[in-house]
């Protein structure tokens, strides 16, 4: 018997993360939104791609939940996006009804499944649904270090001219403008990325590390990134159904990792068939640390503000 992923909103990233899944064969999946016909639509022609590609998976759509039941994974997408000139805080009290309402539909229905977060302000976001959830915090995580840090490997090898598997990187951190690259773990081809970059050259492209989701906001004007995005997102999902065990970078819940206690923030993972089966400690520089810490701050206040909206 396959997997069963449920993905919620079927907009850019839920719909480009379905195909993803669908398209490898190992899972059934279901996609729900609320616009009527929407989810259906895109699920069914997803659907008649099965003989093309050799899948004999499933894939349907739904504005309801009875067809979510019993899923392994859900994946959380519904939300507004941002447009040009909006932060991902600016999305905060809309969303946060969203996935609070999502949230209570799909654990219901899927008490032992993992929940992955999509939906921003992402790290706020997780920290919402493991409280709506009452999951343990193995069950419950956000993506966004996998997408920060593709970012930041793409413009290394585009710079350097070499493959992106050459260059090893993880950005930790909140998942907005204080994300956290470390620069000293950073190597292509196992030399220290400052050995072969001026320090200007190397803030230059940090810089464009942090405004990659704004970069990509600024050229569709209508809405936000969400090829980089889904690719991220199928590989948390691929970690935990195939149990790979890969070191990742997730918005993980932290009780006293990093000197952090009670928020979600983006750290290194070991993800596998448990979910979130540890979070690893990278030895950080002080200036690291510093920033990590900051980063949480960010991500505490727009806890607070949700606190208080309630
Ligand atoms: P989109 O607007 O294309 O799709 C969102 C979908 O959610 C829409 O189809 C909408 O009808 C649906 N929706 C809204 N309320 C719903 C509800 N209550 N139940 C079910 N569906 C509902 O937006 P896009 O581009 O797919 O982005 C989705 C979210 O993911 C946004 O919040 C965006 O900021 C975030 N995002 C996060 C990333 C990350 O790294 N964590 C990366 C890219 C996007
Ligand atoms: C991104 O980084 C919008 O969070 C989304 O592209």
């Amino acid at each position: 018997m396959r997997s069963k992923v449920t993905i919620v909103g079927a907009g850019n990233v839920g719909a480009t993360t379905a195909q993803r899944i669908f398209d490898r064969g190992y899972a059934d999946v279901v996609l729900v939104d609320i616009v009527e016909g929407l989810p259906q639509g895109k699920a069914l022609d997803m659907l008649e791609s099965g003989p093309v590609l050799g899948t004999d998976a499933s894939v349907i759509g739904t504005n309801g939940y009875e067809e979510t039941e019993g899923s392994d994974i859900v994946v959380v997408t519904s939300g507004i996006p941002r447009r040009p000139g909006m932060s991902r805080d600016d999305l905060l009290l809309t969303n946060m009804k969203i996935v609070t309402s999502v949230v209570e539909e799909t654990v219901k229905r899927s008490p032992n499944c993992i929940l992955l977060i999509v939906t921003n302000p992402l790290d706020a976001m997780a920290q919402r649904a493991f409280q709506v959830s009452g999951f343990p915090k193995s069950r419950v995580f956000g993506m966004a270090g996998i997408l920060d840090t593709a970012r930041f490997r793409t413009f290394l090898a585009r710079e350097l001219d070499v493959s992106v598997e050459a260059v090893s990187a993880f950005v930790l951190g909140g998942h907005g403008d204080t994300m956290v690259p470390i620069v000293g773990g950073t190597t292509v081809g196992g030399v220290p990325v400052s050995r072969l970059l001026s320090k200007q050259r190397l803030d230059e492209i940090l810089q464009r590390t942090r405004d990659g989701g704004a970069e990509i906001i600024g050229l569709l004007k209508t809405g936000s990134a969400y090829y980089a995005p889904s690719a991220s997102i199928a590989q948390m999902v691929e970690a935990v159904l195939l149990d790979t065990k890969q070191i990742l970078p997730c918005t993980a819940y932290l009780e006293g990792e990093y000197g952090l206690d009670g928020i979600y923030v983006g750290v290194p993972v070991k993800l596998g068939a448990g979910g979130i089966e540890e979070v690893i400690e990278f030895e950080l520089t002080a200036e690291e640390a510093a920033a990590l810490k900051q980063s949480a701050a960010a991500v505490e206040e727009l806890v607070e503000v949700m606190k208080t909206s309630e």
